[in-house]
């Protein structure tokens, strides 16, 4: 599920902010979409200053012209908001709009997504807003999403939240006592006895930060619960717009952009809420294709496994990285279609024209300061909206056909990162690439998944670092490998319940006989120091964490090298059911990652859709006609790829014969027909 009204073709455009400019630049505009095959824009994300001058005075005039403007000239329209940024005027009469820092800094105006979530000003105006803007424009047959707010995000901790909080954890909890032994406070002594005697957790109560900067917690059921509940109320200000949308255009699917693995949101949570899922991509130039691919495939995975919509990228440079390199020749469209590759249906830019001031000035765009459209930049755009336009509906909703999945949870990654010991060099997003990254050089294609989705469909599953099991989920593993899944998981995982409680009897918990191991203790290595072991041969080394364990009934695969737990278990393979379960009780590098991974493919009989050479990429979508491929170059060099299977290139427009060695140039990309099944 994408944009709505029956799409039959890849729309490409971006975020384009004609309020920021005189009109007669609106039909220069104009014309240069048009010469870049541009057919969609995303209008009004950050126009509610505008729209809206003070408390009962709303126009839309300007607004009204844009819409004319971009429906004469043939184009479609992602209708955002504008409630990403409140004006000057609410913030000055109703302060309450305002976000307060963890520190307890009331902020003043400026900034943007700067609003409080739970401000019964914003809670009251936005949604009006989004009313008022979906009563008004209904009737262009040419919007086909609608965009709400831009990039939630952050956290507030003022007064207001720290009531609604109260309200969040009765309505959770029921009682006192249940709050009171969920947050374990009998610990130091911080038993409530009354509602009101609960404040939220910040830098006044129960966080500090450590000698290195680090924000931490001393009561870690209650931090992970305000994450919760921010994430919440946000999403609440999400509902309340869309609900308002909704009753004006029912048919009309809403969106918000969101960012990826953006920690602060539960996007497993807001998807259920979104009629389909749009993202911004602005990868760092350092982020390997699989760091981007990982992100791409998340997106593609809260959605159900459905296509998205790349609603941000920059065609060339961004502005807020301390040194902003530019995109190389091929890069964006390179990216574009990786992302077409991992699911996406719609590509698109911020920004269209770039701004004259502040700081975003410098941020790349369609139309450069310039003017003009010789830029590379321009040409670029140009030529990849002209390839779009050929492909049409070729890849249109087609979806991954994955046999293989990565477990990633929200409430895990908080909790993981929350946690006080065993060790700060702990990061879940780390253990998760380190089983992404070698399936994504196999070629193997990924689902990552959350925990209420099914594992029925999978034969291998892997999850990583996973720390807490919340009620049930056990049972989900136990079925999936006594039905004949191969699970994977690692070190400190099956260690609390879904209130960070610790599972008592043993690790890992519950999962424990599914494992057929006892994990007794961990030793946290610092920095440089090491343990190694022995897998298949070749030594490895064991770092960061070190669960010291017996087993239970498992097979032990390989032992530690050196130290007091020297021949004890760290890697377990356990037969239950008609399946296996396996705990890496490590973290290694990645040549070990490479070798695991793929031991565990090959004894799962999944094989990677191509062999293609070290730097290409190969990626598949299934629609309902066939299989696209997407072979990604993403070296600097040229790439020969052996086809097994005779295909069609859908951008050349020529065949290849099964067998044939095909080239495929620098930063190069084919989308193939027929070539896989
Ligand atoms: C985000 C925002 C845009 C813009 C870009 C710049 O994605 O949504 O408004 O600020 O970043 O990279
Ligand atoms: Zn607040």
């Amino acid at each position: 599920m994408g944009y709505g009204r029956n799409i039959k073709n890849i729309l490409y455009g971006g975020d384009y902010n004609p309020e920021q400019w005189p009109e007669d630049v609106w039909h220069e505009d104009m014309q240069i979409f048009k010469k870049a095959h541009i057919n969609i824009v995303t209008l009004n994300v950050f126009s509610w200053a505008a729209l809206q001058p003070d408390e009962d005075t709303y126009d839309f005039t300007k607004l009204d012209k844009i819409m004319e403007m971009v429906k004469e000239n043939g184009l479609k329209v992602c209708m955002a908001t504008s409630t990403g940024a409140h004006p000057a005027w609410m913030a000055r009469k109703h302060p309450d709009i305002l976000r307060t820092e963890p520190d307890g800094r009331k902020r003043k105006f400026g900034g943007r997504h700067n609003s409080c979530p739970n401000s019964p000003s914003y809670r009251y105006y936005a949604p009006k807003l989004a009313k008022k803007l979906a009563n008004r424009y209904k009737d262009y047959d040419n919007i086909v999403a609608w965009h709400v707010s831009n990039e939630f995000g952050g956290a507030c901790y003022c007064d207001n939240c720290e009531k609604a909080f109260r309200e969040w954890i009765k309505e959770k909890y029921g009682t006192i006592e249940e709050v009171n032994r969920c947050y374990n406070t009998s610990f130091w002594g911080h038993t409530f006895y009354d509602w009101e005697d609960i404040v939220l957790p910040d830098f006044l109560s129960e966080h500090f930060r450590d000698g290195d900067g680090r924000e931490r917690t001393m009561f870690q059921g209650i931090s992970l619960d305000y994450m919760r509940f921010m994430s919440d109320s946000m999403l609440e200000c999400f509902k309340l717009e869309y609900n308002m949308i909704k009753e004006e255009m029912p048919d009309i699917p809403v969106t918000t952009n969101l960012m990826g693995f953006y920690k602060n949101l539960d996007y497993q949570k807001w998807a259920k809420y979104m009629d389909f899922i749009s993202c911004d991509s602005y990868p760092a130039p350092q982020d390997s294709p699989a760091e981007v691919a990982l992100s791409h495939d998340l997106m593609r995975g809260i959605g159900g496994q459905k296509s998205f919509v790349l609603m941000e990228q920059t065609p060339s440079v961004t502005n807020w990285l301390p040194y902003n390199r530019l995109k190389r020749p091929g890069e964006m469209r390179l990216l574009s279609f990786q992302a077409a590759a991992h699911g996406a249906d719609a590509i698109q830019f911020f920004q269209m024209r770039k701004s004259i001031g502040a700081c975003e000035k410098f941020h790349g765009a369609v139309i450069d300061h310039a003017g003009r459209t010789d830029t590379r930049v321009f040409k670029e755009v140009e030529s990849l909206g002209e390839e779009l336009g050929r492909l049409g509906d070729v890849f249109l909703e087609g979806i991954t056909p994955s046999e293989t999945a990565i477990l990633f949870d929200w409430d895990n990654w908080w909790a993981v990162e929350y946690s006080a010991g065993p060790s700060i060099r702990m990061k879940y997003l780390d253990a998760i690439r380190d089983y992404y990254t070698p399936l994504h050089s196999l070629d193997i294609p990924v689902d990552i998944i959350g925990t209420d989705d099914s594992l029925g469909k999978y034969k291998v599953v892997f999850a990583p670092l996973l720390y807490m099991v919340k009620t049930g989920y056990d049972e989900k593993i136990r079925q999936f490998v006594a039905d004949g899944g191969i699970f994977v998981t690692t070190y400190f995982s099956g260690i609390v319940d879904e209130h960070d409680l610790v599972q008592k009897g043993g690790y890992p918990g519950s999962i424990r006989d599914i494992l057929g191991i006892w994990v007794e203790e961990q030793d946290a290595l610092p920095e440089g120091e090491q343990n190694e072991f022995i897998y298949h041969g070749k030594e490895y080394p064991a770092d960061m964490l070190c669960d010291i364990m017996h087993t239970e009934g498992a097979e032990c695969a390989s032992k530690y090298q050196k130290d007091f737990y020297q021949g004890t278990p760290v890697i377990t393979v356990n037969s239950y059911g008609k399946g296996k379960a396996w705990y890496v009780g490590t973290r290694s590098d990645g040549d070990f990652y490479k070798a695991f991974v793929k031991d565990i493919m090959n004894e799962a009989g999944i094989q990677g859709i191509m062999v293609t050479p070290e730097g290409v990429e190969a990626s598949v979508r299934k629609t309902a006609k066939g299989y696209v491929i997407f072979l990604l170059n993403h070296t600097d060099g040229e790439k020969e790829v052996v086809l097994e299977k005779g295909c069609k290139d859908l951008l050349e427009g020529c065949q290849y014969a099964g067998g044939q060695c095909i080239i495929i140039p620098p930063k190069g990309v084919k989308v193939l027909w027929g070539a896989w099944s």
